[in-house]
């Protein structure tokens, strides 16, 4: 039988990319499949765990034993995310929310003007930081952040984690992993980096996820 370390541990997770509407056919998104976080939640349920994942606008089917609930905008996971946190053990973050979105969502489609007037300018507000919100709550869960950096990518990594306030934080190695479905990723903690694979070179999402849930369950104890 296999081992199932978080048996009784309430996991969530957050996965895929938000979409801020613009007018009834136009939005603000980000580049994610969700790959990831789905292979991260499915990890978690197969280690015993009760996985609720919150997903953005993906083509990904929800995993076996795992509650999903689907989500478009940042504020939408937000508010989703917030009302599940209570009685978590751990929350992993893996979606690319938007950082903006338009402070104005148009009841009717934006029509072009006639004679190629001037395009629409989109007034933009910031989105809240899920992660960091739910990192200061009370008595938070075991946090878990996602980093995609393109530079320098250990240090802006860290100066995410001691910013956003959360233990641990994964960074994407591999250069160009969109709808990848292999990775490379690098764990730092207060304690330091470890490779994931380890040895080098990358692995598929779901030995990765596989690996970091381990790690998690390690950590929770
Ligand atoms: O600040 P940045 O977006 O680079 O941080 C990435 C990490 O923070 C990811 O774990 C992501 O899921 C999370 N995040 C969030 N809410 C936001 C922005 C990012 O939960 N508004």
């Amino acid at each position: 039988l296999a081992p199932k370390p978080l048996r009784g541990r309430n996991v969530l997770v957050t996965a895929g990319p938000t979409f801020e509407p613009i007018d009834p056919v136009r939005g603000i998104t980000n580049h994610s499949s969700g790959k990831m976080g789905f292979a991260i939640a499915r990890a978690a349920a197969e280690a015993g765990a009760i996985v609720t994942l919150v997903a953005g606008p993906v083509h990904l089917s929800t995993p076996r034993h795992v509650r999903r609930i689907d989500v478009q905008t940042a504020r939408e996971m937000h508010d989703a995310v917030l009302r599940q946190a209570p009685g978590q053990h751990a929350f992993i973050a893996t979606a690319a929310v938007a950082d903006w979105r338009p402070v104005e969502v148009h009841e009717h489609k934006l029509k072009k003007a006639e004679g190629g007037a001037t395009a629409p300018t989109i007034a933009m507000t910031e989105n809240p930081d899920i992660l960091a919100e739910v990192a200061r709550l009370p008595s938070p869960p075991y946090c878990v952040g996602f980093a995609a950096e393109s530079e320098k990518l250990a240090e802006h990594a860290d100066a995410k984690r001691r910013r956003k306030g959360i233990p641990l934080i994964v960074a994407n190695l591999g250069p160009a992993t969109f709808g990848r479905d292999d990775n490379a990723l690098l764990l730092i903690d207060e304690q330091g980096q470890r490779e994931l694979p380890e040895g080098g070179g990358t692995a598929d999402k779901l030995s990765l996820a596989r690996a970091l849930i381990a790690e998690l369950s390690r950590r929770l104890g």
